[in-house]
C-alpha cells in the first residue's frame, strides 16, 4: 500500500524514524503496577497540556470513550449525544454492551448540539426515566466532516449540564485538529469537560494509543474500567514513547493537512458546485457528494484504486477523503486529477 495515495483515514500513517528511535530506546516497566516511566511521564505531560489533574493511557479512542463514560455514569443512566456520535455508530455498541447506558441522540445542526437542545432533555431520573448522567460532545466531529465544535456553544452546553449536576465528556479524538483550525488551545475545550479523550494514532501520526484526561478522582475509576476491559498493558512505554513524539511534533503540522483538504475540496467543487459543501471543510476531512456525478462509492473507489488512490468507497453516494502526514501537497494534486478522471470520465 506504500505506493498509493491513501485517503482512507488519518489512522494509516506509519511511525516516523524519530518515533521508531524513541520506541527502541524507551525506558519501560510494568504499567499495570504503575512502573512504566515513559507512560507516567506521557500521562503527566498530556494532563498538563490539557489543564487536567491526571491522564490515563489507553490503547484506542474507543476504549477512551468507554473508560470515561463508564466512570461518569452507572448502568441504566442516559448519555446525551449528537445523533452521529462516533461511539454510537462505530464502536460496536460498547456503550450499551459494556456499560449498560442508554443513549439519547439529538439531531445536531451540522452535528453541533446546542445548549438549548441539551437543556430540553436533561432529566433527573425517576422510577420511570433513566437519569441523565453525561452529555457528550465530539470535537472534531468525524461523521460531520471533521467539523469543529464552536467553543462558545461547548461552554454553554457544559454550563447547562453542570448546573444540573450532569457530567460532560468530550470525544476529542481529533481535538488538536480543532486547535489547529481555530488557533484556540485544546485546553479551552477540555475546560468544559470532566473527561476528554484524544488519539495519538490519527492526525498526530503515532502508530497506537489514546489518552484520557480528567480529575484524579474520575480517572481512578477510569483506570479500574480500563483493567476490566482488558486494557491494562505491561511494558507499554514502547508505544507511549512514539505517542510522546507524536504529541511534541505532530500538532504544529496539522495545519498542512487542513490546507491540503481545502485544496482538494476546492478542486472538487470546481468539477461540480454540489460536490462538496466548502463551508463544512474545516479540518482534514472532505465529504464528497457523488450524486451530481451519478456514481456510487464502490465504483469511484475502484476507479481511483487503478489510478493509485485509496479511498473507503462505502455503499451509497457520499465518500470521505482524509488528509494526513503521509499525503503531501503534491499527492493532493495527483489525487485531484485522479478524482476528476474517476468522476467525469
Ligand atoms: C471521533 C472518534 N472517536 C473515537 C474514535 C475511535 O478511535 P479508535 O479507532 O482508536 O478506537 C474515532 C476513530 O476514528 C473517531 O473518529
Amino acid at each position: 500500500m506504500t505506493d498509493f495515495i491513501d485517503l482512507r483515514s488519518d489512522t494509516v500513517t506509519r511511525p516516523t524514524p524519530a518515533m521508531r528511535k524513541a520506541m527502541a530506546e524507551a525506558e519501560v516497566g510494568d504499567d499495570v503496577f504503575g512502573d512504566d516511566p515513559t507512560v507516567n511521564s506521557l500521562q503527566e505531560f498530556a494532563a498538563d497540556l490539557l489543564g487536567k489533574e491526571a491522564g490515563l493511557f489507553v490503547p484506542t479512542g474507543s476504549m477512551g470513550n468507554q473508560v470515561c463514560l463508564g466512570a461518569l455514569a452507572r448502568p441504566g443512566d442516559e448519555v446525551v449525544c449528537e445523533a452521529g456520535a462516533h461511539f454510537l455508530h462505530y464502536e460496536g455498541g460498547s456503550v450499551a454492551a459494556h456499560l449498560g447506558l442508554v443513549a439519547r441522540p439529538l439531531p445536531g445542526d451540522g452535528a453541533i448540539i446546542t445548549a438549548h437542545q441539551v437543556a430540553g432533555v436533561i432529566r433527573p431520573g425517576t422510577e420511570h426515566n433513566p437519569r441523565t448522567a453525561v452529555v457528550a460532545m465530539e470535537n472534531t466531529h468525524n461523521s460531520a466532516g471533521g467539523r469543529v465544535f464552536p467553543i462558545d456553544e461547548a461552554r454553554a452546553v457544559a454550563k447547562v449540564a453542570h448546573d444540573q449536576g450532569v457530567a460532560v465528556h468530550i470525544d476529542g479524538a481529533r481535538i488538536f485538529n480543532a486547535q489547529a483550525a481555530t488557533g484556540l488551545p485544546a485546553r479551552e475545550w477540555a475546560d468544559c469537560a470532566d473527561t476528554l479523550t484524544f488519539c495519538f494514532s490519527k492526525g498526530l501520526g503515532a502508530p497506537i494509543g489514546s489518552m484520557v484526561v480528567g480529575s484524579a478522582e474520575i480517572l481512578k475509576e477510569s483506570h479500574r474500567i480500563r483493567k476490566r476491559l482488558g486494557g491494562g498493558m505491561r511494558q507499554v512505554g514502547v508505544i507511549a514513547a512514539a505517542a510522546q513524539v507524536a504529541l511534541e511534533t505532530g500538532v504544529d503540522r496539522l495545519a498542512e493537512d487542513h490546507a491540503n483538504a481545502r485544496r482538494l475540496a476546492e478542486g472538487l467543487a470546481e468539477l461540480d458546485p454540489q460536490a462538496v459543501d466548502l463551508d463544512l471543510v474545516e479540518t482534514n476531512m472532505v465529504y464528497l457528494n457523488l450524486v451530481p456525478f451519478n456514481r456510487t462509492g464502490p465504483e469511484v473507489s475502484a476507479a481511483l484504486k487503478v489510478d493509485g488512490v485509496l479511498t473507503l468507497g462505502p455503499p451509497g453516494t457520499t465518500m470521505r477523503l482524509v488528509t494526513h502526514r503521509d499525503v503531501s501537497a503534491e499527492n493532493i494534486t495527483s489525487a485531484g486529477a485522479a478524482l476528476s478522471r474517476a468522476l467525469l470520465g
